[in-house]
């Protein structure tokens, strides 16, 4: 039993696309006259694309006006005004102390990956330049079970071929925090408000990381 690997969620940890994600919501709850702010915002961090509209239809109390394929049809016009913004991104978009940590990971030997809820990670990596830092990333599309579910989690360690755990997983929403937790790895929350389980290791912000750190304070769960 050894730390092997680093699972990270994408969103608010490698790169801040809550706010790409929360402006693309804003468009199209104006074009429908929805009510949606940046504090409703919050919680949709981690949240699948059509559950998050759900809950912006539940808070204007609208959820029956739509059928599912209404729904579907409305959260993909979202996601297109989301992949305009996503091109925008560029390296300059990497939060701090990612891309140093992702250095050292590899330099001794770990393992790392993505386990983002969203269809759009693979894009976002290209755009900020990070395909290449990571050996694997959870395929969005086929993951039945949404955060606080370990699914994701549990998915990234057997396509690394680690035991979860022998991992760090590393997230910013609370149900990210869950699913860590349930897959039995080690949880960093980072800039997490905590309403529910607390992660192993707080920090209030990406630039507090490093891999010495994370070694020095990593205790597997056996
Ligand atoms: C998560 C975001 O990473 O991905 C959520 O935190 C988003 O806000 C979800 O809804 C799904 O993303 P996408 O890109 O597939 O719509
Ligand atoms: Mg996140």
């Amino acid at each position: 039993m050894a730390l092997k690997a680093l699972v990270f969620d994408l969103d608010g940890v490698i790169t801040d696309s809550a706010e790409l994600h929360y402006q693309a919501w804003k468009r199209l709850s104006e074009e429908l006259g929805l009510y949606f702010d940046r504090e409703q915002n919050e919680a949709l961090k981690g949240v699948s694309r059509i559950g998050s509209f759900e809950i912006i239809l539940r808070n204007n109390n609208k959820l029956d006006a739509y059928t599912e394929e209404e729904k579907e049809t409305l959260a993909n016009r979202k996601n297109e005004y989301y992949k305009e913004l996503v091109e925008t991104l560029t390296e300059k978009d990497i939060l701090p102390g990612i891309q140093q940590l992702l250095i050292d990971a590899r330099a001794m030997g770990l393992k790392t990956a993505i386990a983002s809820v969203s269809r759009n990670a693979p894009r976002v990596l290209e755009k900020i330049g990070l395909s290449d830092y990571f050996d694997t990333i959870a395929d969005a599309a086929k993951v039945k079970r949404s955060k606080p579910d370990p699914e994701i989690f549990l998915t990234c360690a057997e396509q690394l071929g680690v035991d979860p755990v022998d991992c760090i997983g590393l997230e910013d929403s609370q149900a990210g925090i869950e699913a860590i937790l349930s897959a039995g790895m080690y949880a960093v929350g980072i800039n997490v408000t905590i309403t529910g389980s607390s992660p192993d290791l707080i920090l209030s912000s990406t630039s507090e990381l490093s891999l010495e750190l994370l070694v020095r304070n990593y205790l597997p769960k056996k």
